[in-house]
Parts: structure tokens; C-alpha cells; sequence
């Protein structure tokens, strides 16, 4: 595992910035793309370079880590909502080649099957975006989660609801379900980036890096991979030897 450690979150955002960019200049790309606030500044900067460097996004394809249960597409929290409006919508990237899960489909676990089979199908994710929740989540595969799982439905912790409830305006309002990929699908991408800026995130960040391999930090499953970076800002790296 690969731990970079940069001053300030817009460097953290820079170093990200550089592996996708790296990815997409190389030829066609499958990029991994999470939500939430740990990769917005990745976006911006991604965003920044499709206009001032001409970074072109056209060949890209994109999976979706997560969505909300019970969210329409439609839905301005929904994952595939957001990923538009914070980066798709705003580069040359056309809608049609971003994939999400179907959080309204009758049959959900079909829906995870359908959307593992998609991913192997589209040759794997190349570079895949992580953030990491204050319990150690990736995706939303919260403690407790075997490190082998495929893409399933998923009951969100109190914490993590508690913790997405900025986005919602009450933490009643955030879904209790969602659909993630898996540790063991998200361990098939090429290149796994985990991204953490901020006090808030230190403690997960040194269970994840330096804790021991364990079902209840499910962070720490890219211990076993054999291309991970780590990205963080110095608060979030308060906590590594
Ligand atoms: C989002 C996702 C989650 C978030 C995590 C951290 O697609 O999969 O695992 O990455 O909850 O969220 P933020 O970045 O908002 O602190």
C-alpha cells in the first residue's frame, strides 16, 4: 500500500487529480466514482484541467460505487444525481456512459448481480475512487462486512446516517438501505485511490493503514491489494506512526 501524505486538501486533490488524469490520457478508461465530500475537490480539479488543459473525457466510462435505496434516479441526493452535478455534467463526459445502481429496482438482488455482471463485462474498473467513513466504511460496506462480499444490499449504521445527514436536513430523511458494490468487487478494480482529508478522518485513516486486517474496519481489505494509494491530507494522517 502506497500512503501519500500532502500539506493541505487541495494538494490532496491534486495527487488524485493526477492518477485519474494519468488513467484517461492513457486511452479509453473505466473509472470508479465514489460521492460525498472526500473526492469533490478531485472533481473540481478534474473539472479545472478538462478546460484549461483540453483533459478529454469523451472515452471514458464511469461505475458508480453506491446508491440510496428508495431514491429515484431523479432524487438530487441520489449517488447518480450527484456524480452529474459535481463532475459528468461538467466535463465532456456523456451521461450515457455513467453506470449506477438502480436503488428503486423490485428485485434488488438481481439488480447487484446485473451490476457486478456489468462491471466484468465493461473489462473491470481501472481506477476506482475511495472515500472512507469515520467507522471505516468503503462503498457502503459498513463493519462487519465480509471482505469477499459482491455487490448487495446494505442497512446503514446509525453513525454513517448520522454523518450523511448534512446532506438530507434530518438524519430521518437518509435512506436505511443501499446498494453497494462489495469489498471483494471493489478489491477487482486495477488501482484502488482512498481519499481522506480532515481531523474527522484520522482515526479510520490509521485503523485502515496500520490496524490489523479485520471485518470491522473494512477499510483495511486494501491491505491485501496489490495497487492501493492512500491520499491524505496531514490531519487525517495525524494518527500514523
Ligand atoms: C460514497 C461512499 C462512502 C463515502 C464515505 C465518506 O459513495 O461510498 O463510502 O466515501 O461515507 O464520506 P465523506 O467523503 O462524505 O466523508
Amino acid at each position: 500500500m502506497e500512503i501519500v501524505i500532502r500539506s493541505t486538501p487541495d494538494e490532496v486533490a491534486s495527487t488524485v487529480a493526477d492518477i485519474v488524469e494519468r488513467s484517461v490520457r492513457r486511452g479509453p478508461t473505466t473509472l470508479g466514482l465514489a460521492t460525498g465530500s472526500s473526492p469533490l475537490g478531485s472533481y473540481r480539479e478534474l473539472i479545472r484541467r478538462h478546460h484549461d488543459d483540453g483533459l478529454d473525457f469523451s472515452s471514458a466510462r464511469v461505475f458508480l460505487l453506491d446508491e440510496y435505496v428508495g431514491l429515484p434516479k431523479s432524487h438530487e441526493q441520489s449517488y447518480f444525481s450527484v456524480i452529474r452535478s459535481e463532475f459528468v455534467d461538467r466535463v465532456n463526459l456523456d451521461p450515457g456512459r455513467v453506470h449506477g445502481l438502480d436503488g428503486q429496482a423490485p428485485d434488488l438482488a438481481a439488480e447487484a448481480a446485473r451490476y457486478d455482471a456489468a462491471i466484468a463485462a465493461a473489462g473491470g474498473i481501472d481506477v476506482q475512487l475511495l472515500g472512507i467513513g469515520t467507522d471505516g466504511h468503503i462503498g457502503f460496506n459498513e463493519p462487519g462486512s465480509s471482505l469477499t462480499s459482491r455487490t448487495r444490499i446494505k442497512t446503514l449504521t446509525e453513525q454513517t446516517r448520522i454523518d450523511n445527514a448534512r446532506f438530507f436536513g434530518s438524519v430521518d430523511d437518509v435512506p436505511l438501505h443501499v446498494l453497494t458494490q462489495g469489498l471483494g468487487t471493489i478489491g477487482e478494480a486495477r488501482h484502488l485511490v482512498m481519499v481522506a482529508v480532515g481531523a474527522g478522518k484520522a482515526d479510520a485513516i490509521a485503523a485502515a493503514v496500520e490496524g490489523p486486517l479485520t471485518a470491522i474496519c473494512p477499510a483495511s481489505v486494501l491491505q491485501l491489494h496489490r495497487h492501493a494509494t492512500v491520499v491524505v491530507d496531514e490531519a487525517a494522517a495525524e494518527w500514523l506512526a
